[in-house]
């Protein structure tokens, strides 16, 4: 007989995986991030990975050789999309950001669902562009923000909702590097016509959704953006690659202020580079209470350390340390399958470009606003 205690115990049943019809899934870019992707795929009881396509010739191959997987590979993602015989129900799109917006609406307009990499692309008008075939394919599109997984960014979003903070009214966000240039694999994070956006979309991305997706992702209105590439542009950055320097077409460091519907003041800057740890924690200040989230030395949108939570108490003013809180299991493996459930299920996709379009018109806003040197109204075109 159960003790009497097990019926205060957590419900920490495993969720069983229907492993009857296996989802036929196709991966497009087979690079670094591509690993991950796979690596997770192969963890899932209900997928089979069929197909993979990359621009590199020979590179697919070697990709399925190293994971031991038996796929067909292609030269491209049209060369795989075309293929009907595939019957493919899903694709990784796992490419540089300049091509995530072809992929994804080329994938949609075949009737593949899509798991599309962060940034969702580099401008609004491919963003609206990628949601006008998602609506008409009726397919499910999630964007990969997995740090959103994290039980330490779910704290974030259950204080707010609490509200504990009470109205928030002003944010501080972003985060950096001292030296994190991402090029160890090549300069496709650093070119114009691969990357289309630097540090701004690359990291800027996750600390705006930390925040965004904590408060609900109120629409974006005016933005006063700059940008720059002091460290990006310079050989002796690169040691054994100085030939890099002049291959470096986007932005190093960029800070913006942003004014969000509901009279919320969001402060950003990031970093790939500084001279500096950190351009400072994230901060939220509400009417009743404020949250201090501290940053990581190597920004990558996580949590750095435990938070406190500023407010008071029958008017004693009171701080209170929230711990960080350890995660079970592997954030790429729960972003793959929640939205494997999303895709079998017919439910909401777990990171929607309902949201993410604002993150993106906050990117292209500061990269527009940066370029004319003043604050300009976000525009997001319809979709
Ligand atoms: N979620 C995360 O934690 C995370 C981490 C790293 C990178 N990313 C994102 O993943 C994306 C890829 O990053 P990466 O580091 O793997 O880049 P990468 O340069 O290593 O790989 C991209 C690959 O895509 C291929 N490719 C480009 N266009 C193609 C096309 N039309 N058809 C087929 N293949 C094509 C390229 O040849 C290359 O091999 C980026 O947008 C990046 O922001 C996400």
């Amino acid at each position: 007989m159960a003790s009497i205690l097990d019926r205060f115990k957590e419900n920490t049943e495993e969720v069983v995986v229907d492993a009857s019809k296996k989802l036929r899934v196709g991966i497009i870019g087979t690079g670094w991030i591509a690993e991950a992707h796979i690596a997770s795929y192969l963890n899932q009881p209900d997928v089979e990975i069929v197909a993979g396509a990359d621009l590199v010739e020979g590179k697919a191959k070697a990709f399925f050789e190293k994971f031991n997987v038996d796929a067909k590979c292609y030269n491209s993602h049209k060369e795989m999309l075309d293929d009907e015989s595939l019957k493919l129900d899903a694709v990784s799109v796992c490419t540089y950001n300049r091509i995530h917006a072809e992929c994804a609406i080329y994938a949609l307009n075949k009737g593949v669902n899509v798991m599309l990499e962060k940034p969702m692309c580099v401008t609004i008008e491919e963003a609206a562009e990628i949601i006008k075939a998602e609506k008409a394919s009726g397919k499910v599109l999630s964007i990969g923000f997995q740090p959103r997984l994290d039980e330490n960014m779910k704290m974030i979003k259950k204080i707010v909702d609490s509200g504990k903070l009470g109205k928030i009214y002003y944010i501080q966000t972003g985060g950096g590097r001292r030296r994190g240039i991402p090029t160890p694999y090549g300069t496709s994070f650093i070119e114009d016509k691969t990357a289309g956006i630097g540090a701004l979309g690359d990291i800027g991305c996750y600390s705006l959704d930390m925040v965004l997706n904590a408060i609900g992702y109120p629409k974006p209105l005016t933005v006063s953006g700059y940008k720059s590439n002091f460290f990006g542009i310079r050989p002796d950055y690169y040691p054994t690659h100085p030939e890099y320097a002049e291959k470096f077409e986007v932005d190093d460091f960029a800070a913006a202020f942003i004014r969000l519907e509901g009279g919320i003041i969001l402060d950003f800057r990031i970093a790939w580079a500084m001279n500096l740890d950190t351009p400072g924690d994230t901060i939220i200040l509400g009417t009743e209470g404020g949250l201090r989230i501290p940053s990581t030395e190597c920004w990558n949108g996580t949590v750095g350390g435990e938070m406190t939570l500023y407010h008071e108490v029958c008017g004693q003013q009171t701080e209170t340390k929230i711990p960080i809180i350890k995660s079970e299991g592997s954030l790429f493996d729960k972003k793959i399958r929640s939205f494997l459930d999303a895709v079998k299920n017919g439910t909401p996709a777990p990171v929607p470009t309902s949201q993410i379009i604002y993150n993106q018109a906050i990117i292209d806003g500061i990269f527009k606003s940066a370029e004319a040197g003043r604050e300009i109204e976000i525009e997001i075109p319809e979709y």
